[in-house]
């Protein structure tokens, strides 16, 4: 089976592509190499013998020209949430516009379509309800309702998460004009090694960064205090379930679900810190930044209810199986990695 894995080089394509190429899949990879720390990851990609068409996933002149895969998953995206309000035509080139380009190429080769999704194609303002609109959590939040497919998408949910939102309907459409087959996967925080951190992007891999470096942080947001709550998914587990997805594509798809680390696995940020500190024996400052962004949310749990059901998949690992793997990466190839973050 013919495997095209978009944004190849990226964090979770880079990790997708080594693990299906392991289990026996031919995998191709689509990437710029736009992001900083994807060039890492080509290296990766080329000791595992995997190659990569360096494009542009807005050029469909360049697309159409490739060979035809029976499956595409679409990893590639301009990722950072707070990114897209300021770089508005990168976002909707690379992220709706990219997948477009995707879907017309699937149409012509009736290849099937996983799609990486984000569970910020939710409400901003529901989730917020969920803690009581308060904008000064000074306790860590005690667990809420999880989040599944039918929670609030009409409302707005930042211009990433709009995109995302966007591409999901397009892909339906093209299912239903054109018969393409897919399964959605709207997946909450995602982290693990070959994940090149930023503030809105990756936190988890740049809190193991800093401690191990000793580099200050802050807790951005509600009042500045760190406790706010994230689910995190190990992308090892995020990996399995997809090799469970493309060996029952035929007969499952036209699908949409929330993935995510549940209540197995998931963390405040200032747990984040602790367990951070435990692992990697250094004590950092962590500033305080207590002003919240439009876009931030308190609470994020997903419930993995009808995922876990159709695949008998449930995370196995925790935020600290997480904390510790990402650690092991960065302090083997440390001195080199210096420039990525
Ligand atoms: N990592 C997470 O926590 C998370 C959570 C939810 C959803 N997602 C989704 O999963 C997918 C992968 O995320 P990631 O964390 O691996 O992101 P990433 O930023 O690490 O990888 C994206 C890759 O896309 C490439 N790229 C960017 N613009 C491109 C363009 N115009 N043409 C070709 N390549 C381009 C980049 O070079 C990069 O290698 C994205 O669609 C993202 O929205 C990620």
């Amino acid at each position: 089976m013919k495997i095209l894995v978009t944004g190849g080089c990226g964090f979770i394509g880079t990790n997708l592509s080594v693990f299906l190429k392991k289990k026996g899949f031919k995998v191709h990879t689509l990437d710029n190499l736009s992001k900083n720390g994807s060039f890492y990851n080509f290296q990766a990609l080329k000791s595992n013998k995997i190659k990569n068409f360096k494009i542009d996933i807005s050029n469909f002149k360049k697309i159409q020209r490739l060979p035809k895969f029976d499956i595409i998953i679409d990893c590639c995206a301009e990722a950072a949430v707070e990114i897209s309000r300021k770089d508005i035509d990168k976002v909707i080139n690379t992220n709706l516009t990219g997948t477009v380009n995707i879907l017309k190429k699937a149409k012509k080769d009736k290849s099937k379509i996983i799609f990486l999704s984000s569970s910020r194609v939710y409400s901003i303002e529901e989730i917020n309800k969920l803690t009581g609109n308060n904008k000064n959590l000074i306790k860590t939040i005690t667990l809420k309702k999880k989040i599944n497919e039918e929670f609030v998408t009409s409302k707005p949910k930042s211009i990433y998460g709009l995109t995302k939102h966007a591409s999901e309907m397009f892909i339906q459409e093209f299912s239903y004009a054109f018969g393409l087959k897919y399964i959605i996967n709207r997946v909450g925080v995602v982290a693990g090694p070959l994940q090149f951190g930023k503030v809105d992007q990756g936190f988890v891999s740049l809190w193991v960064w800093c401690h191990l470096n000793k580099k200050s942080l802050n807790y951005i947001g509600y009042g500045g205090h760190g406790n706010q709550i994230r689910d995190v998914l190990h992308i090892l587990d995020l990996c399995e379930l997809i090799e469970k997805q493309i060996k029952k594509l035929s007969k499952k798809n036209n699908l949409i679900f929330t993935a995510g680390g549940s209540t197995k696995s998931y963390t405040s940020i200032k747990n984040l810190s602790k367990i951070c500190e435990k692992i990697t024996r250094n004590k950092i400052k962590i500033l305080k930044k207590p002003k919240t962004s439009i876009y931030d949310i308190p609470y994020y749990i997903s419930d993995n209810t009808k995922i876990s059901k159709i695949y008998d998949w449930k995370p196995k690992r925790d935020i600290k199986n997480i904390v510790l793997d990402t650690f092991n990466w960065l302090k083997l190839d440390k001195t080199k990695l210096k420039k990525y973050f």
